[in-house]
């Protein structure tokens, strides 16, 4: 058995720490810290240390330095994933000799995605391994089944010791290997339990090695805990090219592939899909399927806009707000942050002289999906007012901008570029920042507002 000592490591971020500390110096958060078991020749530095010369596309290091200018760049290829949603998310498609990690809740979809690429990328003539730690080939084959036409290609099995995963795909190399789930496989010669922060970084780490010596592109996929954190494998996005999420209301049919992390192609990328019996479909037009069940004619519904990476995306935004029976008033949100909420809140009292405060607050985003973006501010300033005056806003008008405490409106990036998507999807007038009007017409009529009072001014009369 070979030399093990005990390290702890902050599940939140991954730091980690010879002693338990209580409040991690990395990240700030509270008894995140966890005891591990590690080889004893992980010593300062961490078990990651002899792997950042690999981390880069170039392959193990160890060369002398280079002039960076003579270094040769092969053209890159990229492999599609059968899903365009799926490629623009990474990018482009698949790298290969990257090394991909998709969370997500359990039952979200994870394995059944990668199922799908797997046989696809089976079925253009290249090899997919996927292992399956969680259930057995017969179940992987039972769910395939589901899934269509099973490629001749596509090789499947089931084991949770990496050491004979990584000899296989070795053996293999195939093109794509889909390691499910990241919790599910240990590394024999570390002493922790499968799922544990030391065991996933290990296997991480060996991951990666593979990834980076032959050239094949891995995808590790990770449960997330109920806190919605990445159990673990939060820990390893700082290893991973590329870091996707799942996400969506498990009873819905909308699933969300969200980017957070690529070093080969921009961050904050959306892909839309949906559940259906024979697997996940991506959904060619967001804005009009999350706009679909839109009520007419009802106070609190607006439909705004927001950036998803490079996509503009139409969402409706809904607010109710009703007398609050006991003193202190709710605010219940979903889909976007809910201080967002409280700061609109308060701009929309002070600023606009809505008398809020013994009222209760409801928000929603429609369609399960999660909106960061602050241009949404102004859609859900008009929605709680619409709410709160019980007058429905204008159903043929978009809105956005970020809202500021002084009650301002703010100018938000690539507002033609919202304004054609509203166009394209037949409303008739957007309500936008005056900072940032558009140079050429539209199609569409286009009002700039100032304040938040102008917005609620040109969106409830
Ligand atoms: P799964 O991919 O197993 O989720 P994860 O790997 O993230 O835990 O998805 C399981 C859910 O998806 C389960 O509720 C059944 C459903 N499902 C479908 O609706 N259609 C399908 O074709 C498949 C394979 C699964
Ligand atoms: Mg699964």
């Amino acid at each position: 058995m070979a030399k093990t000592k005990t390290l702890f490591f902050c599940q939140s971020c991954g730091n980690e720490s010879p002693k338990w500390l209580g409040r991690c110096p990395g990240c700030g958060e509270w008894n995140t810290f966890v005891e591990e078991l590690v080889p004893a020749k992980a010593g300062p530095g961490g078990v990651f240390a002899g792997l950042i010369g690999l981390s880069g596309l170039g392959g193990p290091g160890g060369g002398a330095p280079v002039a960076l200018k003579e270094v040769e760049i092969t053209g890159e290829r990229r492999v599609g994933t059968g899903f365009g949603e799926l490629d623009r998310v990474l990018g482009g498609g698949l790298v290969p000799g990257s090394l991909i990690l998709l969370g997500g809740d359990p039952g979200i979809g994870k394995s059944t995605l990668w199922l799908q690429v797997a046989n696809h990328t089976a079925g253009r003539g290249m090899k997919a391994l996927y292992v399956s730690g969680e259930e057995s080939t017969r179940q992987t084959r039972m769910r395939a089944d589901r899934l269509g036409e099973i490629a001749g290609g596509l090789m499947v099995q089931a084991e949770t010791d990496l050491a004979v995963v990584i000899k296989q795909a070795e053996a293999i190399r195939p093109d794509l290997l889909v390691v499910d789930s990241i919790q599910a496989v240990y590394r024999a010669d570390l002493e922790s339990a499968p799922g544990g922060v030391g065991q996933v970084r290990e296997c991480a780490a060996a991951l990666l090695k593979l990834a980076k010596t032959t050239g094949i592109a891995v995808v590790m996929l990770g449960h997330v805990n109920k806190a919605g954190d990445l159990a673990g494998p939060r820990v390893l996005e700082h290893v991973v090219d590329s870091v996707l999420y799942l996400e969506g209301e498990r009873h819905q049919s909308y699933r969300i592939l969200r980017g957070v992390k690529n070093r080969f192609g921009s961050t904050n990328e959306i892909g839309l899909f949906e559940m259906t019996d024979s697997g996940l479909r991506e959904v060619a037009n967001p804005s009009q399927v999350l706009l679909s069940e839109r009520p007419q004619g009802v106070s609190g519904s607006v439909v705004a806009c927001s950036l998803e990476g490079t996509r503009p995306l139409l969402v409706e935004v809904q607010a109710l707000m009703v007398a609050s029976p006991y003193g202190t008033a709710r605010r219940t949100v979903a889909g976007v942050d809910q201080n967002r909420v409280a700061l609109i809140l308060a701009v929309l009292e002070k600023r606009c002289g809505l008398n809020l405060s013994g009222h209760d607050a409801y928000v929603k985003v429609s369609g399960g999906i999660r909106i960061e973006e602050p241009a949404v501010d102004l859609g859900l300033a008009v929605a709680l007012a619409s709410s709160y005056r019980e007058v429905p806003a204008d159903p043929g008008t978009v809105v956005f901008g970020e809202v500021g405490l002084a009650g301002e409106v703010k100018a938000c990036s690539r507002i033609d570029q919202r304004i054609r998507e509203a166009s394209r999807l037949g409303f008739t007038r957007c309500v936008v920042p005056a900072g940032g009007l558009p140079q050429e017409a539209c199609g569409i009529e286009v009002v700039g507002v100032r304040s938040v009072a102008e917005a609620i001014e040109a969106c409830l009369t």
